[in-house]
């Protein structure tokens, strides 16, 4: 009889766990993947990116029709209005079609799903549902949650101060929307509501919205989206929220301290970032700590101090991506197999779906210089003939390449299909690119892209169309 039931079990089929199981099986591994959730997919799939996806496209194509967009290109729409239940029934149906692929892999490439809850009673073994299952290797991909806010209760079945998840399923517009914290979920999901009616305010802590991204992009996002009709409260905090007859009444304050005033909103918000999912796994039982920040440590091989258990996606330190755990998910399972997986944390591209979208990898404007001398090319969205022509003036490119070897150190764009866009960028700095090797490839005509090769051009101070 086998040692172990299974050579690798993963805790979480979320982006990250459900492709090391599938690459574990690939590789020869006898391979099973805990889920509590009814379905599979994780976070991404479920509530996350898959779902808010659906609903971005769905808007952005309503507000392209109901704001004149479409008629000023000849497409006249006499009567339309809003199907709100129809816009949410093609969500539902975009997750339920993805989290069902994700079976279907599993089912072919003969992957055991565990329904349950793990938690570790030995570091080979995990009790599910009172059951004892055991594994040579064990990964955890348990991902992360919603940060709580004091004095904001979150009620998703009430419908009135809600998170991501609540903030995909509501079944009304609401009048007015005030969303807590100016990072990528509140983003997103306040353009899916503005779009469709809302007032959207956005309380945020920071003195701009997106921290973590380069700062010339963070202003001009924030014109950007002042100018759809998004309104600001920039260094605020938000000190409480209570449930008013139909409404929310929230207190906020200066984040420096102040007088305090309300505001009065339908529905709240609350998106003020995720923590990493460790509680009741019974890490305590086999001696893994967890750092300052919740989350799990691990070494550049996905393995944590703890021999056979390993850790991947939102539950380590990194960016909170779902490529990022997708990718460590293929390199556990590779190292597992005694092959040498890798990934390039320098090179993780965050992507924004607002309108326009918002990209960027590498190193950011201040902090490459930090580092050292640069050089910075940068080329407008405006000046570029296919955006142009799309009615799409908004945006630019910018390149930021080291002043003395030319190496591209980062990108950052804002450009309708800007999430698009950085992946030519991603791997052209994967393979140590110049701006001036970026400037001497050739891209095809009319597309956005050429913004890219522009901005590179613009590095050496000789770009064309400008
Ligand atoms: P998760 O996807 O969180 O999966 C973990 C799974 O583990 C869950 O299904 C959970 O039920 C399960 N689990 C936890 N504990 C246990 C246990 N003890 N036993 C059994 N099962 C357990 N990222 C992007 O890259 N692009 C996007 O567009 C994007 N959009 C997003 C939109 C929203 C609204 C949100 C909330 C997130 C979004 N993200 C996006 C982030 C992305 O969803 C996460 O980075 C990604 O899902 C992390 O993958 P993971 O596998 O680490 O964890
Ligand atoms: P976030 O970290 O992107 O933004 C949170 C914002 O809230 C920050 O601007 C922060 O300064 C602010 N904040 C924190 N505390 C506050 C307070 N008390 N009052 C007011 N503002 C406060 O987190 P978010 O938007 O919740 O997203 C969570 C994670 O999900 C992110 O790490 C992101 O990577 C991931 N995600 C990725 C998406 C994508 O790739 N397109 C889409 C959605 C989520």
């Amino acid at each position: 009889m086998a040692e172990f039931d299974y050579d690798v079990l993963v805790i979480g089929a979320g982006p990250g766990g459900y492709v090391a199981a599938i690459r574990a099986a690939q590789l020869g591994l006898k391979t099973a993947c805990v889920e509590s959730r009814e379905t599979l997919g994780g976070t991404c799939l479920n509530v996350g990116c898959i779902p808010s996806k659906a609903l971005l496209h769905a808007s952005e194509l309503y507000e392209e029709a109901v704001s004149g967009k479409l008629a000023k290109l000849g497409v006249k729409i006499d009567k339309m209005s809003l199907d709100l239940p129809a816009m949410q029934a093609q969500r539902v149906d975009a997750v339920k079609g993805l989290t069902g692929g994700i079976e279907f892999l599993f089912k072919k490439n003969k992957i055991d799903w565990i329904k349950g809850l793990a938690s570790f009673t030995g570091p080979n073994t995990v009790d599910v549902a009172g059951k004892a299952v055991t594994a040579k290797n064990i990964i955890i991909a348990t991902g992360s949650s919603v940060t709580p806010l004091p004095g904001v209760e979150v009620d998703n079945a009430g419908g009135k101060i809600v998170d991501s998840t609540g903030g995909l399923e509501l079944d009304k517009v609401p009048g007015h929307m005030v969303v807590i914290g100016g990072g990528v979920i509140g983003l997103e999901l306040g353009s899916v509501w503005r779009r469709v009616g809302a007032k959207v305010t956005v309380v945020e802590y920071l003195d701009q919205i997106l921290p973590g991204m380069d700062g010339e992009i963070r202003k001009e996002a924030n014109k950007i989206f002042k100018k759809q009709g998004f309104e600001y409260k920039l260094s605020t905090k938000v000190t409480g929220a209570k449930v008013k007859g139909k409404g929310v009444v929230l207190t906020v304050e200066p984040a420096a301290g102040g007088e305090a005033e309300t505001i009065e909103a339908d529905v709240v918000l609350v998106s003020i970032g995720r923590r990493p999912n460790t509680e009741g796994l019974g890490l305590d039982k086999i001696g893994i700590e967890l750092n300052q920040r919740g989350q799990i440590e691990t070494d550049h091989d996905f393995a944590t101090k703890v021999s056979g258990v390993w850790a991947i996606g939102d539950v380590i330190p990194g960016p909170m991506l779902a490529h990022k755990a997708e990718d460590e998910g293929i390199a556990v399972a590779e190292n597992i197999a005694g092959l040498t997986g890798i990934v390039n944390h320098d090179l993780i591209p965050g992507v924004v779906y607002t309108w326009p979208e918002i990209a960027g990898v590498g190193l950011t404007e201040e902090a490459a210089k930090e580092k050292g001398a640069i050089k910075v090319g940068k080329f407008p969205m405006m000046a570029n003939s296919r955006a142009k022509t799309n009615h799409e003036p908004d945006g630019f490119v910018k390149i930021i390449a080291d002043a003395d070897t030319d190496k591209v150190l980062g990108v950052w764009i804002i450009a309708s299909v800007a999430g698009t866009m950085i992946a030519q960028a991603v791997q052209a700095m994967e393979f140590g690119a110049s701006s001036e090797d970026i400037a001497y490839t050739c891209h095809a005509h009319p597309t956005h892209s050429e913004a890219i090769k522009e901005a590179a051009m613009a590095v050496m101070g000789k770009p064309i169309h400008m």
